[in-house]
């Protein structure tokens, strides 16, 4: 059986991966936080208990910034292969944070590659980089486009990046980036912008909520539907060699366009609802961000179903049935269409 490790198992793309992984029979390991709260609410429905026969979903306590924690885990489970996925992920966040996101987001990549390496042992390794690593490199973006990363966080990810590849390089070690353009579903944590508008609206439709404060609106993003890119990351490791790749929609729209097209869709003038909040802003901006997806397409024969418009419905309509509102129907119908046969349960 194959076995895979996830960090960050409990975010919006290590649930849905590791769904993945356990459709494919692959016996599946996460690293957990400890956290006063349960933090599991994504993997609660695939959780399994442990002593029940034929379990194949193992969590396990463990910090990205703990290097001890780190090896005990990897040496005890010795996966075939490592998602490595978890990290301090909010770009305006790691303003304030700074230090504390280049320790988890970058030199974490660091403490699992080491430990692979000094194991000696044949294990594949993916690592999470982020179209933010472009930065404000003009797009269409792709694997040669030059970085210019614009945050702590994207700093992070850029040394992460090259460890990644510097491993690969040095070691012998099977290890490729996927970088990633920005992907989104039901799942999305709330306070990235795409589910801050749609809980917003669920919120403001139950009377909950009056008004929707956001930053930049003129930003652009190539968002795709996040399923369909942890099928990517699995794709990437099973390459005949480890690469580099880049993995998007190749359609750019800015924040202002995903607000009044959801808006619009659940039956609201958003002009009535919207309001800026200068807390918002960042203090250097990535403004345009559109993936180049070409050796993806032909490499790993990866194409993306959903599109923007497509993934906005989707969104809305989640966010109104978790509200206990009738969904208007259309992203609930998508779903269906154009995956009869999903591998992921309904969110
Ligand atoms: P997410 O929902 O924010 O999940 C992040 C995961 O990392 C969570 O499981 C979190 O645990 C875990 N984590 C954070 N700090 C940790 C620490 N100190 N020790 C151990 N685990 C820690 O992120 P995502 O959207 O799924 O993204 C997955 C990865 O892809 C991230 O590396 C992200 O930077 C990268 N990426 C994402 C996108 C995107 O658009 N989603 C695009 C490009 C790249 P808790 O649940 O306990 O907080
Ligand atoms: N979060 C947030 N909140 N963003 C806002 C808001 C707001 O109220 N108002 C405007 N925005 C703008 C941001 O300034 C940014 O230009 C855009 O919306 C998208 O912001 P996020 O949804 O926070 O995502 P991100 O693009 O900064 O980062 C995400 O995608 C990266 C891949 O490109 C994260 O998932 C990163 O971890 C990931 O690497």
């Amino acid at each position: 059986m194959k076995k895979a490790l996830i960090t960050g198992i409990t975010g919006q793309d290590g649930s849905y991966l590791a769904e993945f992984l356990l459709s494919r029979e692959y016996e599946v390991h996460g690293i957990i936080r400890i956290a006063s709260n349960f933090n599991t609410q994504r993997i609660n429905h695939i959780y399994m208990d442990p002593h029940a026969a034929g379990a194949r979903l193992f969590l396990h306590y463990g910090d990205l910034s703990d290097s001890d924690q780190i090896s005990n885990i990897v040496h005890n489970i010795h996966p075939g292969e490592i998602y490595h996925l978890g990290a301090q992920t909010h770009v305006r966040v790691s303003f304030d944070t700074a230090e504390y996101t280049g320790n988890i987001t970058g030199l974490g990549a660091t403490r699992i590659l080491d430990n692979i390496r000094v194991s000696g042992r044949n294990i594949r390794f993916y690592q999470a980089s982020s179209s933010e690593l472009f930065g404000n490199s003009p797009g269409p973006q792709n694997e040669n486009t030059p970085f210019r990363p614009r945050s702590p966080y994207a700093a992070s990810k850029l040394y992460a990046y090259w460890i990644t590849v510097g491993y690969r390089d040095g070691y012998g070690i099977f290890a490729s980036n996927g970088i990633l353009f920005n992907h989104e579903s039901p799942r999305r944590g709330e306070t990235f912008v795409t589910r801050k508008v749609t809980r917003a609206i669920a919120n403001i439709i139950s009377g909950k909520q009056n008004k929707l404060y956001l930053g930049n609106l003129s930003a652009k993003r190539d968002w795709g539907y996040a399923p369909e890119y942890v099928e990517a990351m699995w794709n990437i490791l099973q390459q005949k060699e480890p690469n580099d790749y880049v993995i998007g929609t190749g359609e750019a729209h800015s924040v202002e366009e995903f607000v009044n097209l959801a808006f619009e869709y659940a039956g609201l003038n958003p002009k009535k609802y919207l309001e800026i909040d200068k807390r918002y802003f960042r203090p250097t901006e990535v403004e345009a961000l559109i993936a180049d997806t070409g050796k993806a397409k032909k490499e790993l024969g990866w194409q993306p179903k959903i599109a923007f418009k497509e993934l906005t419905k989707i969104m809305v309509d989640a966010d109104m049935r978790a509200a206990g509102l009738k969904p208007v129907g259309e992203g609930d119908r998508i779903i269906k269409e154009k995956f009869p046969n999903r591998w992921w349960q309904k969110d």
